[in-house]
């Protein structure tokens, strides 16, 4: 059984300079709401209820945010704001929340090994607090959940990206199981699309066995000076095995310039308060453009 979940959110997140620089790019809002909370409400809409947040330099509004503000909720309660106070408690108590500094930006391997003395011996499940996965059934973290309690085993989230764009993601190959689920033979980071064994990326949703602490420790910085969980999993399929699952739902990197934007007009457009106005003005917008051309 899965309790615990632990979501990365250290990286310099230098694909959004200058944003990045002083705030967290886990903090960038997908409408109103700050990235790494529809993040952590993944965790606990999975039936997660410990959550180990690893921060890092420069992250200190994270914590915050999921902190009580006694002056906020004074001044929400003052002001007869029902609804927003609500809110903002109910923010501060999703869940059993936990933090852990990772003292280096030595990659997303390095940061999970942080991860350890929390987790202990139990399997648990990562969710990279940057990229936000919009499913139409189950919350993408329940879907690997399910696969794990059928076979005790790592199970990785995978999407099907376009052969361009393998060289910005792990990469995995293996042998179909059945419709949307393999059995992984190899794992790439970032390889060139020559190199790549498929077009299946790691997509930043990952439920790991406890014995991937000792394979990090094996492993050495890579090129780009980091240590890869990739190359971790690639070295714990020599002991156990690991699946993939192509799950049913639509990811968001937020640490991308254009994939943000994207994130908010799509978000904006489904808002129940002003949606509809948004379409209009997004479709005027789109017009007057086609017309200075
Ligand atoms: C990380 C992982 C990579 C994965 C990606 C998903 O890379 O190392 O395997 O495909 O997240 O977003 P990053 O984007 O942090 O460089």
């Amino acid at each position: 059984m899965i309790r615990k979940a632990v979501i990365p959110a250290a990286g310099f997140g230098t694909r959004f300079l200058p944003q990045a620089k002083a705030m967290p790019k886990e903090m960038l809002p997908i409408v109103d709401t700050p990235t790494i909370q529809l993040v952590v409400e993944e965790a606990v809409s999975s039936g997660i209820k410990d959550i180990l947040i690893i921060t890092g330099k420069g992250k200190r509004a994270v914590e915050e945010h999921f902190d009580g503000n006694f002056e906020l909720e004074t001044e929400l309660e003052a002001k007869g704001k029902k609804d927003l106070l609500r809110e903002m408690r109910r923010i501060s108590s999703l869940a059993d929340i936990h933090f852990i500094r990772q003292k280096e930006m030595n990659g997303l391997g390095d940061a999970i090994s942080y991860a350890e003395q929390h987790v202990g011996n139990e399997p648990f499940a990562v969710l990279l607090g940057d990229t936000v996965i919009d499913a139409p059934g189950k919350p993408i973290t329940r879907q690997l959940m399910d696969i794990y309690d059928h076979y005790d085993k790592t199970v990785i989230g995978l999407e099907e990206v376009p052969k361009e764009k393998v060289s910005r993601y792990g990469i995995v190959g293996g042998d179909k199981i059945r419709d949307g689920l393999v059995l992984i033979r190899e794992l790439i980071e970032k390889p060139p699309v020559a190199k790549a064994p498929s077009n299946l990326a790691i997509a930043g949703r990952y439920i790991l066995t406890p014995k991937i602490f000792e394979k990090i420790r094996k492993i050495k910085k890579d090129k780009r000076g980091e240590i890869q969980l990739t190359n971790a999993i690639q070295l714990l399929l020599e002991e156990e095995a690991a699946y993939g699952l192509r799950f049913d739902g639509k990811r968001y990197d937020i640490g991308n310039k254009l994939d943000f934007l994207k994130t908010n007009v799509e978000y904006g457009l489904r808002h129940k308060e002003f949606g509809v106005d948004f379409q209009n003005y997004l479709t005027d917008l789109v017009k007057s453009f086609k017309t200075k051309k």
